[in-house]
């Protein structure tokens, strides 16, 4: 089993906030991240992957196939969107870097060819990454 990353980047715009906080609460909370005027990042997403390398290319995952993949189902839907209001995997669901790496992780999960999904990190920031596994 050997096992494959690949990097890509989007950027989108979210707040996060709780319906039933105050404004303090939200604060609080999710500190700048639940300015009511909303606010974007430069996420950048890890997908791992892993396999058998085939005998013979020696690769897990052809790069055109992985690309292709991340991008469609992960890339586009989110890039340069506001994720709260203009993404129906976020509707009730606080885009939270945390749930943000559970969404992709759903939208790759068996696309991406024979290799496997082994992990799907999302970073907020350079200091802030979440990372799902599966359930
Ligand atoms: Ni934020």
């Amino acid at each position: 089993m050997v096992r494959v990353t690949r990097r890509f980047e989007f950027c989108a715009a979210h707040r996060l906030y709780c319906r039933e906080f105050s404004d303090d609460e939200n604060r609080r909370t999710f500190g700048a991240c639940s300015n009511p005027n909303w606010h974007g990042h430069n996420y950048v997403l890890d997908v791992i992957v892993g396999g058998e390398p085939d005998p013979g290319t020696g690769l897990v995952i052809e790069g055109a196939v992985f690309e292709r993949a991340v991008k469609e189902r992960a890339i586009d839907p989110f890039d340069h969107r506001n994720l709260n209001l203009e993404c129906d995997d976020f509707k009730g669901l606080n885009p939270s870097v945390e749930n943000i790496a559970r969404v992709i992780w759903r939208r790759l999960d068996g696309a991406l060819g024979t290799a496997k999904l082994h992990c799907v990190r999302v970073w907020e920031t350079s200091k802030t990454s979440a990372e799902y596994t599966g359930p």
